[in-house]
């Protein structure tokens, strides 16, 4: 069975960037690839590499699992749970770690940055290490693709490296998967600085509209999104950034190429087409937040979770062993 597998990190709130990069691409490719099967997880171990207050963290895992549902994940169709469930994570996160270099893990542009701004309160072994772990989150499924956002290519190319390494020194055993990076939306800017992601641990909060926000937050947030004094409608992502990434929001929530984006508000001032694109993605977020609201605290979510950490079990256990027995760990039976 091919599989496509995937995560996100309950570590701050869930924004537009996450949704769009991530969210919305899963849920497009269970009905894409009708004949695959979906693994998608919480990626809480992720988390805690950084330090986080015990309930907050709790809440945010179920969230961030509630809110996959909400966008429609058909748990007839994927597998969700929690990764620290699955204890199995862990542990081949820690044999994957025996075949990845120092090296590799400093050249990953997302510990770079993560050092630059944590150099006072201390980084910890895990934030170093923490690419292994993704990369056996990933390949203790045996999948063909991963759906991810722009910001996490590297981590995708470390995990094939591994693999491959795994490969050649004990035989065959891991599939190498491919990224799948949407065309648009693989980098959701934010809205008052075009040079940096939107992010869900950005503190500042005008600059990223989170899954939660209300209309009129909404509304004002893309009200105040800093575009450029040309008053060009064009798709510019190198000299007109801030307008450009308005127009890649509304083309993928509308269904739109950026090209039938810019035709449509020709000779429009940029004020019209932020009113629209407000609407549009208001009307996607109250939808979203309907829906989460009915599931967050219905049984269903647990009923899911509890389901889908038993089918992940199963095979994490198996393959943990299988790889076991090939790097020469067990006892010989006599
Ligand atoms: P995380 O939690 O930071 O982000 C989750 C997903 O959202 C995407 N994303 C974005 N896409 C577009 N624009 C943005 N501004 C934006 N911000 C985030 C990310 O690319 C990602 O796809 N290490 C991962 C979680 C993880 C994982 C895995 C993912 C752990 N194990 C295995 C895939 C497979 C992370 O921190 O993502």
């Amino acid at each position: 069975m091919k599989r496509v597998v995937s995560g996100i990190k309950p570590s701050g709130t869930l924004t537009l960037g996450n949704y769009i990069g991530a969210i919305k691409q899963f849920v497009n490719l269970q009905s894409v690839l009708p004949d695959y099967e979906f693994y998608l997880f919480v990626a809480d171990l992720h988390a805690i590499t950084v330090p986080q207050e015990a309930a907050l963290l709790r809440k945010r895992s179920r969230d961030v699992a509630a809110m996959y549902l909400a966008a429609g994940i058909d748990p007839q169709k994927t597998v969700l749970f929690l990764q620290s469930e699955v204890k199995e994570h862990a542990e081949l996160g820690y044999l994957l770690q025996c075949s990845t270099y120092v090296g590799e893990l400093e050249r990953m542009t997302q510990y770079k940055d993560k050092v630059k701004v944590k150099k006072e309160s201390g980084i910890t072994a895990a934030l170093f290490t923490y690419p292994v772990l993704m990369a056996a989150d990933i390949i203790m499924y045996d999948p063909e693709f991963v759906p991810v956002g722009d910001d996490q290519k590297q981590h995708i190319e470390l995990t094939r490296d591994i693999a491959i390494r795994f490969n050649n020194k004990y035989g065959d055993f891991f599939t190498v998967p491919k990224p799948l990076i949407p065309t648009y939306g693989a980098r959701i800017m934010d809205l008052q600085d075009s040079t940096k992601k939107m992010s869900k641990s950005d503190e500042s909060d005008k600059g990223a509209i989170t899954l939660y926000d209300d209309s009129d937050t909404i509304r004002r947030k893309i009200r105040s999104a800093v575009t450029d004094s040309l008053g060009l409608m064009k798709y510019d992502l190198e000299n007109q950034p801030g307008l450009a990434n308005l127009i890649t929001i509304y083309s993928v929530i509308g269904n739109m190429k950026p090209d039938e984006v810019v035709a449509k508000y020709q000779g429009h001032g940029y004020a019209q087409f932020k009113e629209d694109l407000a609407i549009l993605v208001i009307d996607e977020l109250s939808a979203l937040q309907n829906r989460y609201h009915e599931i967050i605290d219905s049984g269903i979510l647990d009923d899911v979770l509890d389901s889908g950490r038993d089918i992940a079990r199963e095979y994490a256990y198996k393959k943990v062993e299988k790889c076991k027995r090939k790097i020469g760990l067990g006892r010989i039976k006599k």
